[in-house]
């Protein structure tokens, strides 16, 4: 099968387009024929920032989520067989960039039949980092105010939608291309980061979710209520702006989760959450998907359709 591999860290330029072994299916695993693999920027970040300190054993093939077919099915499998369409988020490197990959049959779903197998790819991360920040770690509450920096991004765009699911009342801030968009999504307010300075515009935030980092982080202390949350998904927050401000700041790690995705899957059938895909690069094509995602400012998922 075609994948593409990593076999030194450093560039996306050491990304490689090769032959391998198609994987077999050990107990308790599937092998899938992938349909669609989105591209994550963790995925270019292991890559180029973290290296090694990722903990991935090189070689690897790159990838964390995925929708396709079940081609196989390894000892004591139940719930799913051979011809079934499924998706899933797998963690770090699961491998989805090829044209067959295995997975846990913890980690994937049966993707429901009005759900296309783009959005079952794209959806996954972002559904279960964004509901695991801002309702299991976030605590969010209806009449809450929730600030979410970063909405226009594959994160953001469905942490504006689960917020305001959730009664929240909701602050986006993005670039302003993207402001007609993120308000049909449900976002109260939209804040153009790029003409404006959200400091001045919002006070008393219960709840800010960080999907940016640096200085967006550091200033978004300013805006939340004495008690309030910062939950950050890029860099841990400093604990002596936390204790200044008297509020409760962490990061946090998204993961596979598919009692979640099953209901995530169910509202995307119902219409009751969106996602955009951007672009579908073919598998070859990755490095330049990986490139398009480190200049940012993306309107939506990117998908590579080996
Ligand atoms: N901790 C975890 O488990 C976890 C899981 C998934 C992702 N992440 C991380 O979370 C981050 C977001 O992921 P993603 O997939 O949503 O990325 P993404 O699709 O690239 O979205 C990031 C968005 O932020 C916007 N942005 C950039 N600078 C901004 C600023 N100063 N203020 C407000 N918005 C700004 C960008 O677009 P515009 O500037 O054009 O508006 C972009 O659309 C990444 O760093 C990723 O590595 C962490």
């Amino acid at each position: 099968m075609k994948a593409i591999v990593l076999e030194q860290f450093g560039s996306i330029d050491n990304l490689q387009f090769k032959e391998l072994p198609v994987p077999q299916p050990q107990a308790g695993e599937l092998l899938i024929k992938v349909v669609f693999a989105a591209v994550n920027p963790y995925d270019r970040k292991v890559v180029e920032v973290f290296g090694k300190e990722a903990g991935v054993q090189l070689p690897v093939v790159l990838g964390s989520e995925l929708s396709g077919i079940v081609e196989a099915t390894g000892e004591g499998v139940t719930g799913f067989k051979p011809g079934d369409a499924v998706c899933g988020n797998l963690g770090t490197f699961g491998g989805c960039y090829a044209e067959y990959a295995v997975v846990k049959q913890t980690d994937v779903v049966v993707k429901p039949a009005a759900v296309s197998f783009e959005t079952a790819a794209a959806a996954p991360v972002a559904a279960l980092t964004a509901s695991k920040a801002i309702l299991d770690e976030g605590g969010l509450k209806a009449g809450e105010k929730i600030v979410i920096h970063g909405a226009s991004g594959g994160i953001g765009a469905m942490a504006v939608q689960l917020a305001k699911a959730a009664g929240a009342h909701v602050t986006a801030t993005a670039s302003g291309k993207n402001e007609a968009r993120i308000k049909a999504l449900g976002a109260d307010v939209f804040i153009d980061y790029t003409t404006q300075d959200f400091t001045t515009l919002i006070k008393d935030a219960d709840l800010v979710l960080d999907t940016v980092g640096g200085k967006t982080q550091e200033d978004s202390f300013i805006i939340l209520k004495k008690g309030g949350r910062l939950i950050s998904l890029v860099q841990p927050p400093s604990k002596e702006k936390a204790a200044q401000y008297e509020v409760q700041a962490k990061m946090i790690f998204g993961g596979p989760n598919a009692g979640r995705l099953e209901k995530v899957m169910q509202q995307l059938a119902e219409g009751r959450l969106k996602v955009t895909v951007e672009k579908v690069y073919v598998l070859s094509d990755a490095k330049e998907a990986l490139l398009a995602m480190k200049n940012g400012h993306r309107t939506g998922k990117l998908l590579l359709n080996p």
